[in-house]
């Protein structure tokens, strides 16, 4: 067993590192660079450094998550594994990964390296960073918020949950084609395939919910409340008025959710006025209980469609004619139909020792049938589950991890 050393990257900015068979350079940084050291392109989250990598043989970009100690775990061989499944579903382009086994990080002397996960990086800003600099105008504010309702609705219907929806775990990027969202920060996925973390998430600072206490977001209402709150920021965030009163990295601050505040009845004023089932939709936030009695991420997706239909009269407050008129966005094309998740719908288990790494390649469970749910627990947190067996496949997108 190798002593754990933090990783720093400064000793491999002037050469390559082989991770996973490829051969990477760390990408340098060239807002720091100006006449100091070199640094790598660097974003750091609360578990993780994440640097950016580019492969040598055809040039693409790559994250590299390097976990800190207490999160540096084998864990993510298995959930790597699973997440291959789900990559195909729109907004989880990071699913497909890699990771690097601790032999490996051993031969490189790098033992900080140990389970870190390399993934497409992913172009944009996160949602934090893309409302302060980007300025949205409303019309785009509302194809963003359009585009993250499905994807979370789209989720929800495989049953599963990102369970850690916050401004800094999604990335969103203009295109030509309407908006690229992207959800990041994956590792602690609910899914009745995957194991339950050891210490499930309810919810980063301002999208945890307030009276849901011992219950964590690892269930399949998990994403509820945090993506009800996101979307909110989505729709809300381009008028000034709103955008004045975020605390911090989040519209709300934990003390205000759920409350009865000048804050919220104008935040409110705001969805009414783009449209009344936007403003129905965040009562039913604002005055729920705990997770599951939020509406379904589905009420908020089919909810914003109809925005870019004909509108019914709105009444209550209206927008001054002065405000930038809001543009229909082109009604959404019907969602993509997912492909068809190995049945999520069921609890199933994964094996304890699972082959070790990184071939990420898409599991099929085999008979036997499925066993019929546990009952539910009381904390409102879903149980890890009990058994399935897998066979894996051959991996079906190999482009972005080609040999040296
Ligand atoms: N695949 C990626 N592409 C681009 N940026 C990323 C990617 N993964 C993470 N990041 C950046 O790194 C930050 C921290 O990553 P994250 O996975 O959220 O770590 P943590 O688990 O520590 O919160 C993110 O907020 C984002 O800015
Ligand atoms: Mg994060």
């Amino acid at each position: 067993m190798m002593r754990y050393r933090r990783f720093d990257p400064a000793d491999w900015l002037d050469r390559t590192v082989i991770l996973r068979n490829r051969r990477y350079t760390f990408v340098l940084d060239d807002q720091v660079f100006g006449g100091f050291e070199p640094a790598a392109v660097h974003r750091i989250g609360g578990k993780a450094d994440v640097y950016q990598l580019r492969a040598e043989d055809d040039g693409t970009v790559h994250a590299l998550k390097v976990f800190n100690k207490r999160h540096s775990v084998d864990r993510h061989v298995t959930t790597a594994a699973l997440l291959n499944i789900a990559r195909l579903l729109p907004g989880l382009r990071v699913c497909t990964r890699a990771v690097v086994s601790d032999t490996e990080a051993f031969v490189l002397g790098e033992p900080g390296l140990a389970w870190a996960i390399i993934m497409p990086w992913i172009e944009g800003r996160p949602w934090a960073d893309y409302i302060e600099n980007e300025a949205p105008s409303r019309a785009e504010s509302i194809a963003i918020a359009q585009v993250t309702a499905r994807q979370l609705a789209t989720l929800e219907s495989k049953e599963l949950a990102h369970t850690d929806i916050s401004s800094t775990n999604v990335i969103v990027a203009a295109s030509g084609r309407g908006p690229d969202v992207q959800f990041i920060d994956v590792e602690e996925i609910f899914g009745h395939l995957f194991d339950k973390p050891v210490d499930p998430s309810a919810g980063t600072r301002g999208y945890g919910h307030p009276h849901a206490a011992g219950q964590s977001c690892w269930q399949p209402a998990g994403d509820r409340f945090a993506g009800a709150i996101l979307l909110t920021e989505m729709l809300t965030l381009h008028a000034d008025a709103i955008h004045e009163q975020v605390a911090d990295a989040s519209l709300f601050a934990p003390d205000e959710l759920c409350a009865d505040t000048g804050k919220s009845r104008r935040v409110r004023r705001e969805l009414a006025a783009l449209y009344p089932s936007a403003a129905s939709l965040f009562d039913r936030v604002w005055s729920s209980s705990g997770l599951r009695d939020c509406p379904a991420l589905k009420e908020w997706a089919d909810a914003l469609d109809a925005l870019g239909r004909p509108q019914p009269p709105v009444p209550g407050p209206r927008r001054a004619p002065d405000e930038d008129s809001f543009v229909p966005p082109t009604p959404a094309p019907p969602p993509v139909s997912a492909p068809p998740l190995l049945p999520t719908l069921a609890p199933h288990r994964v094996p304890v020792h699972p082959p070790v790494v990184t071939s990420v390649s898409p599991l099929v469970p085999v008979s036997p049938p499925v066993p019929a749910p546990a009952a539910p627990d009381p904390s409102g947190d879903v149980p890890s589950n009990p058994g399935i067996t897998f066979v894996p496949l051959v991996d079906v997108d190999d482009s972005w991890r080609a040999q040296p």
